[in-house]
């Protein structure tokens, strides 16, 4: 018998009951609290507020634990890839080798775009974001796809399918968006290249030469996508949740889930943290000038890659992509200044009672973009890394909708604190 919450409003006692989930977390369901109360649950941000159950990503933001699909983060960093983590993610369990090899195929078979598209990439101007390029040419990519225009909600068969060419025709696309971006000629993928290689390959080359492909270049871009692979109930995924609930196709919904990743308190956030150190180390700072600024409400500064609405300690994620900025940087020979202030940042705020009680602490945010700088991958480049490596997770939680029986349409309620009601008031009388 699950545990009841009494609840008294205006004199009556209402019950309502509670849920726990497979980790202990705790919710009252208030879903009959409007019919049986009149009263709403009001909750700014959602902080406080399960939008729904799931069986895809665990968090315990006090203790900096990550789990996709119940193994840990780390154990999936150490052994897993990005493309069977992706796999893991959306179907539940990893993939045997044979499942592996489909789901490879299908990503190798899907990854041209209609030659049509073009057109659309040349509408762009120059210096366009390619955020902004993205979102609009994941949903222009399902206009010449009859596949993805016809797909019928519900139909797992050929959802397996539109999956696929999302997955692998975002990395197309994302590399065709840099390229638009700074005027260069589109490069095809090539059928010998795996997934992070063939980005790579689309991003770098040139029609004259191909890009190098370093080994360790692709494990650190991949492990990059990897821990970017999913978050529950984040920004970006409950914006893609709200979007499917409508039952609008994938590749709309994934198209709104760029959109909100963009916002530099969100996905946009690596750009900023990169634009920031530059700040810092273009100013001669060492780093404590910033911080001051950071716990000043009136500078509009933030210590951007710090903070987090749900880990209260160290995100897991951060602390492999420092370790592994470590191995990147030394095996590609490179010293970043930008590490150093990083680093000392790090340091100096963890010390610091402002970020310490408020129990801020670096996220995925604060050292990836030193790693993707490493691997020269241009600094507006970053929110779209992070919208690759989301996308299997996006697609995990559109899939988990569209399969559970009773999903409902996406429609919060409000408090309304308007005007109450009022005449029309004729232009003429108007003061
Ligand atoms: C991602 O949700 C996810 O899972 C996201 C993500 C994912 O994988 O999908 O993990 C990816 O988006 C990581 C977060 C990237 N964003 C940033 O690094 C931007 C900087 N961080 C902050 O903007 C902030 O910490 C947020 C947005 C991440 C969280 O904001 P919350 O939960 O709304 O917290 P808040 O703004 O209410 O902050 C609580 C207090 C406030 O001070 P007080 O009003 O209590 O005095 O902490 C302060 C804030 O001013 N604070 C910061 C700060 N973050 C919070 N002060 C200075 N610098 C910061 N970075």
């Amino acid at each position: 018998m699950s545990k009841e919450a009494k609840l008294e409003l205006d004199g009556k006692v209402y019950t309502l009951p509670t849920v726990e989930g497979s980790e202990g977390e705790k919710a009252v369901d208030v879903s009959s609290l409007r019919a049986t109360s009149g009263y709403i649950t009001l909750d700014d941000g959602y902080g406080n507020t399960g939008s729904c159950s799931s069986k895809i990503t665990f968090i315990d933001g006090d203790l900096g634990i990550l789990r996709y699909r119940g193994i840990g983060i780390e154990e999936l960093a150490e052994k897993s890839n990005f493309i069977e983590t992706a796999y893991l993610l959306i179907y539940g369990s990893l993939p045997n080798a044979d499942q592996l090899r489909t789901f490879s195929d299908a990503l190798m078979e899907f990854q041209f775009l209609h030659e049509d598209m073009k057109y659309h990439f040349e509408g762009f101007p120059t210096g366009a974001h390619p955020m902004a390029i993205l979102s609009a040419m994941i949903n222009a990519a399902s206009c010449f796809d009859e596949k993805i225009m016809r797909w019928q909600w519900g139909k797992t068969k050929e959802f397996d399918i539109v999956v696929a060419k999302l997955i692998s025709q975002v990395r197309t696309i994302a590399a065709y968006s840099y390229r638009k971006s700074h005027g260069l000629p589109l490069i095809y993928p090539k059928k010998s290249y795996k997934y992070t290689a063939n980005f790579l390959h689309m991003l770098f080359s040139s029609p004259y030469e191909d890009y190098e492909i370093k080994p360790e270049v692709v494990k650190a871009l991949d492990l990059i996508f990897l821990l970017h692979a999913d978050h529950e109930q984040n920004c970006s995924t409950s914006t893609v949740r709200m979007v499917a609930s409508s039952q609008a196709n994938l590749f709309a919904s994934a198209s709104a889930g760029v959109c909100a990743l963009w916002g530099p308190l969100h996905g946009g956030a690596n750009q900023a943290v990169i634009e920031m150190l530059e700040q810092i180390h273009k100013e001669g700072d060492d780093g404590s000038r910033f911080i001051a600024a950071a716990k000043d409400k009136n500078s509009g500064k933030k210590l951007m890659g710090f903070g987090h609405r749900v880990y209260k300690n160290y995100d897991p994620r951060a602390k492999i992509i420092k370790k592994s900025c470590d191995q990147v940087l030394e095996k590609l020979k490179i010293n970043d200044p930008l590490l150093d202030i990083a680093k000392h940042l790090e340091e100096a705020a963890l010390k610091d009672s402002y970020f310490v009680e408020r129990k801020l602490y670096p996220n995925v945010d604060f050292y990836s973009g030193i790693i993707m700088r490493a691997l020269e991958i241009p600094v507006e480049m970053f929110p779209v890394i992070f919208a690759i490596g989301r996308m299997p997770g996006w697609i995990a939680n559109y899939k988990e909708i569209m399969e559970e029986p009773k999903s409902r349409i996406y429609r919060p309620r409000q408090v309304y604190v308007g005007r109450t009601l009022n005449p029309y008031v004729p232009l003429a009388e108007r003061k």
